[in-house]
């Protein structure tokens, strides 16, 4: 076992680190505040290529491993996790399975600008009525010869309005089940699609949630990803390598409320003494810094594996439970090591809180990992 990073990956951990301070950090409560997209710092994440990280760079791609990619979404997600869910879904959610599954004619069309950062994907695979049971989709394809026939609505999808290049799951013959389902390309201003309004979310609130609409959308038969029927094994693997994504978004939140607790016990007295200097603080601050390294680890493991060709079904649910429950008791801790402070905005940590949540829901809730796991150890 090898556990050091190579000098490359500890490169794009600073240029990530770097760029979280400088370009992140200031206005990020505004953000939040205000609902607001983080366009600009989108834009040049994009130039720094960390929008296709890990496609091949003749697809415009940086050609870095998974690894890297996990440093970097733990250190964007330490200061703004609305950024850094765009760089989650971008890359393991479209740019991956573009690059995995599509033809060339295809990546050329629609990878490029995705990996190169000038365009913004969205993966448009739950409904009003399925989220974790993906298979029962409502959204309809039907096959008209050239073309589809997209009828229905999408929720909670992320980048739903900024994006340019939407990947939308669509049932086309009911009774084949799983295997009657199509992913789809489609793009922004085709007929009969329309963008609901953005959501007023709990966390992540500078990241672009919209439902979408599609009515009578004909979407050439040119833009279906794969064979017929492939539509739902395509959403599962790719699903698969997304959970590394909010995994380490996941332990980015956790450590970003961790490093501000740390800091903030050294700053702190009371009775008399730091608080770091309480036992009841220090224990905290151990639970933390443990689980925290733990999640680290189990998110890394999934990463190599991939990176190495091996199964990681298994691992990126792993990491993604844990990791979000870290998320979300580190968070609360932080708050509470805060104190008073940790209750408002300036610092920080109730944003990271509020931010925690989603990364037990989004990308299969806790329980859909337990399924993936369960159904993988009883094999
Ligand atoms: N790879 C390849 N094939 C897979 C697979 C995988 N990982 N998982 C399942 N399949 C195949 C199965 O082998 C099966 O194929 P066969 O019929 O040929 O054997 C077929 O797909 C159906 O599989 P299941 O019977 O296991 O399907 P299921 O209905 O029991 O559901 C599930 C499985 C794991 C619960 C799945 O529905 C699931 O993952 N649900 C959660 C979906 C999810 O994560 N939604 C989040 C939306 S995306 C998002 O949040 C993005 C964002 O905004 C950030």
């Amino acid at each position: 076992m090898y556990f050091n990073l190579s000098e490359e990956q500890l490169m794009i951990r600073q240029a990530a680190r770097d760029f979280a301070q400088t370009e992140l950090k200031p206005g990020v409560i505004e953000r939040d505040e205000h609902q607001k997209f983080p366009a600009e710092q989108i834009k040049k994440l994009g130039e720094l290529g960390f929008l296709g990280m890990m496609v091949d760079p003749k697809y415009g791609g940086s050609g870095m491993d998974s690894i890297s990619y996990v440093l970097v979404m733990e250190e964007l997600s330490k200061i703004d996790a609305s950024a850094s869910v765009v760089v989650s879904v971008n890359n393991s959610l479209v740019c991956y399975g573009l690059e995995h599954f599509c033809n060339e004619e295809q990546k050329q069309k629609y990878l490029v600008p995705l990996a190169k950062g000038e365009k913004i994907g969205a993966f448009c695979l739950s409904e009003p009525e399925a989220g974790s049971d993906a298979t029962s989709q409502h959204t309809t394809a039907i096959d008209m010869g050239d073309y589809y026939l997209l009828n229905g609505t999408k929720n909670w999808i992320t980048n739903g309005g900024t994006a340019s290049t939407y990947i939308v799951i669509a049932q086309t013959d009911a009774s084949k089940k799983s295997h009657g389902i199509n992913a789809l390309i489609v793009e922004k201003g085709m007929e009969g699609f329309t963008v609901g309004p953005k959501e007023n979310k709990l966390g992540i609130r500078g990241s672009d949630t919209h439902s979408l609409m599609f009515t009578d959308v004909k979407v050439p038969k040119e833009n279906r990803i794969g064979e017929d029927g492939f539509g739902f094994k395509f959403a599962m693997k790719t699903l698969e390598g997304g959970r590394i994504g909010i995994a380490s978004q996941a332990l980015g939140i956790a450590s970003g409320a961790y490093e501000l607790a740390l800091q903030y016990s050294k700053e702190r007295k009371t009775f008399g003494k730091q608080l770091s200097e309480h036992q009841s603080i220090q224990f905290k601050l151990a639970d933390m810094a443990t689980e925290i390294e733990a999640a680290r680890l189990l998110c890394l493991k999934a990463a190599w594996l991939k990176d190495n060709g091996q199964p990681y079904a298994q691992a990126s649910s792993m990491a993604k439970l844990f990791a979000s429950e870290v998320a979300m008791k580190t968070t609360v801790e932080a708050v509470q090591i805060h104190g008073g402070y940790g209750f408002v905005k300036e610092f920080h940590v109730e944003r990271l809180m509020r931010d925690a949540k989603i990364t037990q829901i989004y990308e299969g809730t806790s329980e859909i990992q337990k399924i993936v796991i369960s159904r993988e150890v009883l094999k």
